[in-house]
């Protein structure tokens, strides 16, 4: 959706929330909070600033918040992470429930660098070079019309947290995967599961083509040429570096950074597993963390026994998570306690219903 779309349909913050201080909005929060109770449920992705994840009713990486979104009873959603997550809570949430977004500029760019149209022209190109071997996954980071796309395929979703489980899933399938829309998860987790790099080939839906120099009939898995534009900043010299000026410091990383960052570091896996491993490990220890901003952040903030700094010291956050912040969530709230409600996501059913076969193979494994 181009920013014009999102401005001339969606709603945007009046003036007069811009000129709260904290104390007043945080005031009038934790007010309809009260006053709502059960009503309402807020759910944070461990990205989300802090301002905004002090309010979060349950906090969580991508599987979580998708497992929770079927399961929680409260007829408003407020969902404090992007635009897919909250399509996927409206997906998975019961006909009475209503899930809102408090900014709805906060989108994701990998999500974006596949289109419905795209993967169809894709689907097309490849079934003709590999014939109906293909199963398509595709990574929970991703429109509600792809996961369509996926589950009317037979396919299923992924999170980073079950990418691995997912991919031995799909080889029981079909002999081959299309992997969707985060190359570097999807090679990332190929690797682990002993797919050579050789074996593996780039579909590139700009130019139209598949990228390899291999025969059709090696190829096992095809990646779709999307990344995070957050998670590609770590790089190999960002290690170097820090092997070179910190040689006992443990690297750390999520499965968006590319291979060789992937490779190179001596730990990969999602925001939890890097929230857990944090968590277990010994006091004194030392952390590059090659993730998100706001994440690192609260990491160094909980854990002052360990020194803990960023991989890449340039680093800033997510700027699509960042949306969400305090004004936003004042006003989203305070529109839904007058019962009017601003940003409603609402997929429709046409889509959602074949996205949901797709999200619920996965939940029904993890
Ligand atoms: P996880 O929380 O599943 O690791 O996802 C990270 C992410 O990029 C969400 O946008
Ligand atoms: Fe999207 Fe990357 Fe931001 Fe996650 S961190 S929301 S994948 S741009």
């Amino acid at each position: 959706m181009s920013i014009d779309t999102i401005f001339s349909t969606n709603q945007q913050i009046p003036e007069q929330y811009l000129h709260l201080t904290d104390d007043e909005m945080i005031a009038h929060i934790r007010q309809i909070k009260q006053d709502m109770g059960d009503d309402l449920y807020i759910p944070g992705h461990h990205y989300q600033k802090d301002e905004v994840m002090q309010f979060a009713d349950s906090n969580g990486d991508s599987l979580k918040l998708a497992q929770l979104s079927s399961n929680v009873n409260a007829r408003n959603i407020v969902f404090c992470g992007v635009h897919f997550m909250a399509e996927t809570a409206d997906i998975l949430s019961k006909p009475d429930q209503k899930v809102f977004l408090p900014d709805m500029r906060a989108g994701c760019s990998m999500a974006d660098m596949a289109d419905d149209k795209q993967v169809e022209e894709a689907w097309y190109a490849l079934q003709t070079m590999f014939g109906d071997t293909i199963l398509p996954l595709t990574y929970v980071n991703s429109t509600a019309a792809i996961k369509s796309f996926v589950g009317e395929h037979g396919g299923a979703t992924v999170t980073s947290s079950n990418a691995k489980e997912m991919v031995q899933w799909a080889f029981k399938q079909k002999d081959r995967l299309l992997f969707l829309p985060d190359q570097h998860l999807g090679r990332n987790t190929a690797v682990k599961l002993g797919v050579r790099l050789d074996e593996m080939a780039v579909w590139d839906p700009i130019n139209r083509r598949l990228e390899t120099d291999q025969a059709p009939e090696k190829i096992r898995v095809i990646l779709w040429k999307g990344h995070c534009s957050v998670h590609e900043n770590f790089t190999i010299s960002n290690i170097e570096e820090i092997r070179h000026s910190h040689p006992d410091m443990n690297i750390i990383v999520h499965p968006e950074c590319k291979y060789e960052v992937v490779q190179q570091a001596d730990y990969a896996g999602s925001t939890k597993y890097i929230i857990d491993s944090l968590q277990q490990a010994e006091p004194g220890s030392q952390w590059a963390i090659g993730t998100e901003m706001n994440l690192v952040n609260r990491l160094i903030n909980q854990h002052h026994d360990k020194k803990i700094i960023s991989l890449n010291p340039y680093m800033c956050p997510c700027l699509t998570m960042n949306r969400i912040d305090l004004p936003h969530l004042t006003w989203s709230l305070d529109e839904i306690s007058k019962g009017k409600g601003s940003n409603q996501i609402i997929v429709e059913e046409k889509i959602a219903a074949n996205a949901r076969l797709a999200l619920n193979r996965m939940l029904r494994i993890s």
